[in-house]
């Protein structure tokens, strides 16, 4: 069941993730399921201000992330690690222990897929963040997905490659092909889901995310069947869906 909240602007958008999550804070051990890019900057701003503020803390968190390319080590500048070390872990008082991103550079990757779903699936997740790709795909789950899948390797396609290049020096040749991605069914595990999804170029995949058929064309249409999911829009990304 989806529900919809459309703010002004992003950091109004942020403030309504923040609200949510701050409630989810209150839980004795909570687990929180992250995403990168650009959609939940503003929300891990929002919580490393009231860590410094308010002393909230985050020593008993424990979380996943949803992605991370494969190709790149821990310390690439563009790695997910990276990414979450920068925006938000080195800011807050989580354990490094208490992290859990995939590993992009090991050894045998189908190994790294079934060690991250089986960590994964010893918890459940609380709160899961996710941005969707104008593709509609949540995590790198693309088009096609099936919607019965577990932590897998997945090919970015075009679309969501051009749309990276903008964090490789509008290179798109220097954007990993490939990541490893929390399948759809790891995604659908968790307790709430909150998406966010800001600005004009999101508004068809947000329209066939909550009015399209629910088919794998859309990934983020498997998300018509989770029980609790809020989304988090500015005007512009829900232009298609008022
Ligand atoms: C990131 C992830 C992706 C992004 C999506 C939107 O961990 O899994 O699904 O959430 O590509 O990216 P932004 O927010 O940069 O528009």
């Amino acid at each position: 069941m989806f529900h919809i909240i459309v703010r002004e602007n992003y950091d109004e958008v942020s403030s309504e993730a923040f609200r949510i999550m701050k409630d989810v804070l209150k839980l004795e051990r909570p687990v929180l399921g992250l995403a990168t890019g650009s959609s939940p900057v503003g929300l891990y701003k929002k919580m490393i201000a009231d860590h410094n503020t308010n002393g909230t803390s985050y020593r008993k968190a424990i979380t996943f992330n949803l992605d991370e390319y494969i190709g790149l080590p821990k310390e690439h500048e563009q790695s997910y690690w990276t990414f979450m070390h920068e925006n938000l872990f080195d800011s807050i008082d989580i354990p490094e222990e208490n992290i859990h991103i995939p590993v992009g550079d090991s050894e045998d990757e189908e190994l790294e897929c079934r060690n991250y779903e089986s960590a994964l699936e010893k918890y459940r997740i609380d709160l899961q963040i996710l941005g969707i790709g104008t593709d509609g795909h949540i995590a790198f789950n693309e088009p096609g997905t099936p919607f019965d899948s577990v932590t897998h390797i997945m090919e970015l396609t075009e679309q969501t490659r051009s749309d990276n290049a903008r964090f490789f020096d509008d290179e798109i040749a220097q954007v990993p092909t490939h990541a490893i991605t929390m399948g759809l069914a790891s995604i659908m595990r968790a307790a709430k889901i909150v998406i966010i999804a800001t600005g004009a170029n999101k508004a068809d995949a947000v329209y066939g995310m909550i009015k399209g058929e629910k088919s794998t064309d859309c990934p983020a249409s498997i998300l018509q069947d989770h029980p609790d999911v809020t989304v988090l829009l500015d005007q512009a990304a829900a232009a298609r869906i008022l």
